[in-house]
């Protein structure tokens, strides 16, 4: 598809709906704009657009489509699949000005948000009247609650209260056409129609843009139990995950991190527990919660009993908030850690969780054969495994020819054991090459369907999540 540069006509447009200052073509934006953490990527758009209401936003879309010209929504540009990348240049739309957190209904537990709100910020914000919004990336002090949506985000508390699609009722969305509507209704069921609003959730920014979100909230639990749980055995690990689960106890979250990654983590950490240390060979980061400290107990021996069963060592129990902090400071800095460490590409293969353990043993096998090391953590509990690849001293070669064999063999594993590609981190740009593994053509044909219908012209994020 070829589109139009932004220049002349267009260019004047869009500095007279905005202000000269929100819209930005100057080196330094533009690069800050062009990459998000997904590793070695940078496409900088033309010029970066910083609308403040979604009348702006509906301008900056109307003026683009009416030249051609490619959008790419932008949030606090944390993704992992590259979905905020102007891969086509055009205008980088960021939302990072529409942040405000509209309204928290504490009568229908539900808060009203614009995009461009910083997750942890929402939470802080409900968590001060008493109340929970649980999706909760590793990312949280920088991603927004746009990009969580647009990516369908999860985290560790997914595996008890759902992902960000599971909170999200209603969308105020700009279609690629500049026209603005609402999704769906404010309540918590809704029989009405096809499902536009779960469609928007995690369709990556392809097909409108999304400025307000009513998303649902939770009573804040009054009480955690946070244990770590070492293994020698990273497989038996993996097996003591489904068990748990199978023992009639929910976690607020189970998660699972391997010995390196452990080790490389433990040197960004401080305030751990002395007990840690790198000698076993996988950690279970497990907490339980709620209101009522009996049933917590009760919920902690039963874990007890299902990890002695697994063969886990001894288990380290969180003391202090200070110490929970610290455990979970450390299971956040896992990416950062292994970013430190060397390049590496990363997957979010995701499975039936009790596919889990022969998951984690074919990733280790595909390694050996193609000679890569992998380091693996992540949501267990949701049988979501993150697949460190690490560069390390391999080749420029292999890591560009051979490596994309291996990767399509790793999601071929994943789609045989029943399930799929990526279960949090989203398609974007990285990814789309396989999606032939987990769709056939009819499927395929569907969702360019749907694409089409939205965006006939093709303008609202190309080059993402549609091979
Ligand atoms: C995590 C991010 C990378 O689980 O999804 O830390
Ligand atoms: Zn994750």
């Amino acid at each position: 598809m070829a589109y139009t540069e932004v220049k002349g006509d267009a260019l004047r447009a869009l500095q007279a709906a905005l202000g000269l200052e929100a819209v930005q073509g100057d080196e330094e934006a533009r690069f800050a704009y062009g990459h998000d953490e997904t590793e070695g990527l940078s496409f900088p758009p033309a010029v970066v657009a910083r609308p403040r209401t979604t009348e702006e936003v509906a301008a900056v879309v109307r003026i683009c489509a009416e030249h051609g010209i490619p959008i790419t929504p932008i949030g606090g540009r944390t993704g992992l699949s590259g979905g905020a990348l102007s891969v086509f240049g055009g205008v980088g739309l960021a939302l990072d000005r529409m942040n405000a957190i509209v309204g928290i209904d504490e009568r229908n537990l539900q808060v009203t948000v614009q995009p461009g709100v910083i997750t942890q910020v929402l939470q802080e914000a409900v968590s001060a009247k008493g109340l929970y919004y649980p999706p909760d990336p590793s990312s949280r002090g920088s991603c927004t609650i746009g990009g969580n949506i647009a990516e369908n985000a999860g985290g560790p508390r997914a595996v008890k209260y759902g992902v960000t699609r599971d909170f999200v009722l209603n969308l105020e969305v700009v279609l690629p056409d500049g026209e603005v509507t609402w999704t769906g209704a404010n309540t918590l069921k809704n029989a009405t129609g096809y499902d536009l609003t779960r469609l928007l959730v995690g369709s990556e920014g392809t097909l409108g843009i999304i400025t307000k979100a009513v998303l649902r909230l939770v009573p804040l639990p009054k009480e955690t139990r946070l244990m770590l749980v070492p293994f020698s055995s990273a497989e038996k690990a993996c097996e003591a995950v489904s068990a748990t689960f199978r023992a009639g106890v929910t976690p607020s979250a189970m998660e699972f991190i391997e010995r390196d990654a452990i080790a490389w983590t433990m040197k960004h950490s401080e305030g751990l527990p002395s007990q840690i240390s790198t000698v076993p060979g996988a950690y279970l980061l497990i907490e339980v919660d709620g209101d009522h400290a009996d049933a917590l107990m009760r919920d902690c021996e039963t874990i007890l009993g299902v990890m002695e069963a697994h063969e886990a060592g001894e288990v380290l129990f969180a003391q202090t908030s200070a110490e929970k902090d610290a455990l979970w400071r450390m299971r956040r800095s896992v990416p950062v850690s292994v970013k430190a460490h060397s390049a590496y590409k990363e997957e979010d293969t995701v499975v039936p969780r009790y596919e889990l353990p022969r998951l984690l043993a074919g990733v280790k096998e595909i390694g050996r054969r193609h000679g890569f090391c992998s380091v693996c953590y992540g949501h267990a509990g949701d049988g979501n495994l993150h697949v460190n690849i690490i560069k390390g001293d391999l080749s420029d070669a292999f890591w560009e020819h051979e490596l994309p064999k291996a990767i399509r063999e790793i999601f071929q594993l994943t789609v045989s054991l029943g399930g799929t590609l990526s279960g949090e981190h989203g398609i974007g740009w990285v990814q789309r090459q396989y999606m032939d593994i987990a769709f056939n053509t009819v499927q395929m044909d569907l969702m360019r369907g749907i694409k089409r219908a939205f965006d006939p012209q093709g303008i609202m994020n190309p080059g993402k999540v549609l091979p």
